[in-house]
C-alpha cells in the first residue's frame, strides 16, 4: 500500500476566520440560530462565489456571518478551520478576526473571542498546531470606531498578540489608524495591515511609517515601486501572499502571471496564505501547490516558502526553530 506524502509542514499567518466559514457549516448554524439564508440551499451559495473585485466577496463574507452568534458557533468555526489545516500540514497558524462585523449585529466582543479562544485553546492538544490571535480593525470604518473596539478588547488583550487592518482598502489609508496602532503597540501588541492588495504601493510605505508594521499583509502591489521593494528586502519585512485570493478578487488576472517569483527574486521574505479559503478554492496547501503548478515552482522554492513562514511568524523562539528543524527534515 502507499501513503501519499505528508504536505510540507508550514506557518498559515494570514487567515480570517470568518472566511473559512463553509457553506455546510453555515447552514447547519443558520439551522441553530433560526437564521435566514437568502440561499436555498448550499450549491445555490457556491455559485455566489464569483466575484469582480475586493468589496463584490466583502458583501458576501459580511452577509453570511449573520449565522455566527454565540460562542459555541465562533468555537465550532476555529474547530473546522483547524481540522482542515492540521490536514495540509499547517503546525501554526496566526489567524484574524473582524470584531466590528459582529458587534455591529448586536455580538458582544466577548462572546467572539471566548468562543475562539476556547477552539484555540485546545488546538494544540487536538490538532497539534500552535496559535496566535490577531484582531482586525474594518478601514472601512470610522478611526472612532477602531479606537472603541481596542478599549472593548482591553480585558482580553492576554488572549490577542498582535491588532491588523482589512476590509476595502481604496480610500483607506494605514494613516486613518496611526492613534488605534500606537494603542496598540504601547500595550504591548504586534502589528500588521493589510496593504498594497487594491491599494497604491504609498499605501504600503504608509503601513511602515505610520502604523510601525511588522509585516505586511498582501502587498504584491510594491512591485511598481523600486525603492519600496528595496526597503522591504533590506529590512527583511515579511509579506503574507495569498495567491488564490489574488486570482480570484481579480488582483492577478491569471495565477501564471503572479508575481511571487519575482518577489523571491528581489529578496523579499515572502509566504504563501489562504486569506478566505472557503470562498477562494483552497487551504494552504492548496495554494502551495496551485503556485508549485502554475508557476513551476521547484522543491527548494517551496521548502524556502515554508521557512519564511516560520520566520515571520510571532513564535517564540525556541518554537521556532523546533519547526524550522521540521521543514529541513521534511523529505529527506
Ligand atoms: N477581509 C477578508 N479578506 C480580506 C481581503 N482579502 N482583503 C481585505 N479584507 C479582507
Ligand atoms: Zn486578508
Amino acid at each position: 500500500m502507499t501513503t501519499a506524502h505528508p504536505p510540507i509542514p508550514k506557518a498559515e499567518l494570514h487567515l480570517h476566520i470568518e472566511g473559512t466559514l463553509e457553506p455546510e457549516l453555515a447552514f447547519a448554524l443558520a439551522e441553530r440560530n433560526g437564521v435566514e439564508l437568502p440561499y436555498a440551499s448550499e450549491e445555490e451559495l457556491r455559485r455566489a462565489y464569483s466575484f469582480s473585485d475586493l468589496q463584490s466577496f466583502l458583501d458576501l463574507y459580511y452577509a453570511l456571518m449573520a449565522v455566527l452568534r454565540t460562542e459555541e458557533d465562533f468555537a465550532d468555526l476555529a474547530n473546522a478551520y483547524l481540522a482542515r489545516a492540521k490536514e495540509q500540514g499547517v503546525r501554526h497558524a496566526e489567524i484574524f478576526f473582524d470584531p466590528q462585523a459582529h458587534t455591529a449585529r448586536g455580538v458582544p466582543i466577548g462572546t467572539v473571542i471566548e468562543g475562539l479562544g476556547r477552539a484555540l485553546d485546545a488546538a494544540q492538544e487536538t490538532y497539534g498546531i500552535t496559535t496566535r490571535l490577531i484582531m482586525c480593525f474594518l478601514r472601512d470604518e470610522s478611526a472612532e470606531s477602531a479606537l472603541e473596539t481596542f478599549e472593548a478588547a482591553r480585558p482580553y488583550l492576554d488572549r490577542i498578540t498582535a491588532v491588523g487592518l482589512d476590509s476595502a482598502e481604496v480610500g483607506n489609508p494605514p494613516s486613518k489608524f496611526r492613534e488605534v496602532y500606537a494603542l496598540a503597540r504601547e500595550a504591548g501588541l504586534k502589528c500588521v495591515a493589510h496593504a498594497g492588495e487594491e491599494g497604491p504601493p504609498a499605501y504600503v510605505w504608509e503601513a511602515l511609517d505610520v502604523l510601525g508594521v511588522d509585516r505586511v499583509d498582501h502587498g504584491v502591489r510594491c512591485m511598481e515601486d523600486a525603492d519600496l521593494v528595496a526597503r522591504l528586502a533590506v529590512e527583511q519585512v515579511p509579506l503574507t501572499v495569498c495567491p488564490l485570493s489574488n486570482v480570484r478578487l481579480r488582483v492577478i488576472d491569471d495565477l501564471a502571471d503572479h508575481p511571487l517569483p519575482a518577489m523571491l527574486d528581489a529578496g523579499l521574505l515572502v509566504t504563501v496564505n489562504s486569506d478566505d479559503p472557503a470562498y477562494f478554492g483552497g487551504y494552504a496547501h492548496d495554494n502551495f501547490t496551485a503556485v508549485r503548478d502554475a508557476l513551476r515552482l521547484d522543491q527548494e522554492t517551496l521548502r524556502t516558502l515554508a521557512r519564511n513562514s516560520f520566520t515571520a511568524s510571532f513564535l517564540d523562539e525556541a518554537t521556532r526553530a523546533a519547526y524550522l528543524k521540521e521543514v529541513d527534515a521534511h523529505g529527506r
